[in-house]
């Protein structure tokens, strides 16, 4: 599964890429007006941290029109920005007319605030690069979010439809995992919970009882870098 944050933060985008298991960034209008910087340079930015890391992401940058006129004019503009660039548009029946005038064009449409089967089923038909089914907003209102993306999942199957399944909205470690299980291509979530993806408290004292053992007999064991060194300064 693919690892995307969602954040448009700069300090989180550039610490999640150093630890090479990072695959791209989702943003949103929410995301991206917490920053307050040009969009444009803001996201260009984005994609510099990940060149600079090697990696060739995918970055969701959203238009903020509603009419399919006025979002395929923004989605052109935005695809231009940068290769790394996926268009990001919501599931509305104009954004669902828009995906399918983009795809043909190969813009990638990444088709947002989906909330249902039959949204991600149209969206599939449209043509979309990828499909959002928002989880944790789901759960928010008590419709477990996990189960729209299972459906998605099986529809897919059952059509063969290429658009990869992105969770979206993830909160916690368990939906990530649970994503992950249901085969979703990609899982979206915030810096924290990226974070809490590494912790184990077993991890932690493992660790430090094996420093502690090392400490102590550390006369007797020399030192395993010297060998190493010593080649270097040959
Ligand atoms: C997805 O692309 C959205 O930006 C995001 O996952 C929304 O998550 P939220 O419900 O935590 O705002």
């Amino acid at each position: 599964m693919k690892i995307f944050l969602d954040t448009a933060n700069l300090d989180e985008i550039r610490q999640g890429a150093s630890l090479g298991v990072l695959d791209g960034v989702t943003t949103n209008p929410s995301l991206v007006a917490k920053e307050k910087r040009p969009f444009r340079e803001h996201v260009l930015e984005i994609c510099r941290i990940f060149e600079e890391h090697k990696i060739e992401a995918a970055v969701s940058a959203e238009v903020v029109s509603t009419d399919t006129a006025a979002i395929l004019r923004e989605a052109r503009e935005l695809a231009t920005w940068h290769r790394f660039i996926i268009v990001k548009a919501p599931t509305t029946p104009d954004g669902v007319r828009a995906c399918s005038i983009l795809s043909r064009e190969g813009i990638r449409v990444n088709m947002t605030l989906v909330f249902s089967a039959s949204q991600a089923l149209l969206v599939a038909k449209a043509g979309a690069y990828f499909v959002s089914p928002f989880v944790g907003r789901l759960d928010d209102i008590s419709h477990e979010g996990l189960s729209i993306v299972r459906e998605i999942i099986e529809i897919y199957r059952n059509y063969n439809f290429p658009t990869q399944v992105l969770a979206a909205s993830l909160r916690g470690p368990l939906h990530v995992v649970e994503a992950a299980r249901l085969g979703a291509h990609i899982g979206t979530m915030p810096f924290k919970v990226f974070e809490q993806l590494f912790k184990h408290p077993l991890t932690d004292r493992g660790l430090e009882g094996f420093l502690k053992d090392w400490e102590k007999a550390k006369e007797s064991l020399g030192d395993i870098l010297a060998p190493a060194v010593q080649k270097v300064g040959r």
